[in-house]
């Protein structure tokens, strides 16, 4: 057990706060390039993946947007997909195919960095927004369905 995981492991036996010390962060970006996402071998998109850990290394921007290319987050039947997680919650998007859709992504880390709050995503994009978790159905007559 490293040191860390000893650290952690005293401070939950003490009951206190977890506290991390990357919580300066804005949000984080989560880029899909699992068994679907990203596999043109499959005949799905590219994702341009070593050229994203170029422009954040280059720009530093892991200091304020986390960037992180994962394996499957799930909905493969919408690769290729990205979500964006923050203090607002989580957004999904699928479909991304071209090139500028994440020169668009770039230049809104880089603007939402430089003026230190997560702006928007791009409208741009909004039409590749997806619900990625089941919508609870609305009470009828006030009484919650069983
Ligand atoms: S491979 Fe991307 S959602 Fe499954």
């Amino acid at each position: 057990m490293n040191a860390q995981t000893q650290r952690i492991l005293e401070k939950l036996d003490r009951h206190e706060a977890l506290v991390t010390g990357r919580g300066q962060v804005l949000g984080q970006i989560v880029f899909c390039e699992g068994c679907c996402c990203g596999q043109t071998g499959k005949g799905f998109p590219s994702l341009p993946r070593d050229w994203l850990k170029q422009q954040w290394k280059e720009e530093k921007l892991n200091r304020s947007v986390q960037l992180t290319i994962s394996g499957c987050l799930g909905p493969c039947d919408l690769a290729n997909v990205f979500c964006v997680i923050s203090s607002e919650g989580l957004q999904w998007f699928g479909g991304l195919h071209e090139q500028w859709q994440y020169d668009l992504l770039l230049d809104w880390a880089l603007a939402s960095r430089d003026a230190g709050v997560l702006f928007e995503l791009p409208a741009e994009l909004n039409h590749h927004r997806f619900e990625r978790f089941a919508v609870p159905l609305p009470c009828e007559n006030g009484v919650d369905p069983v």
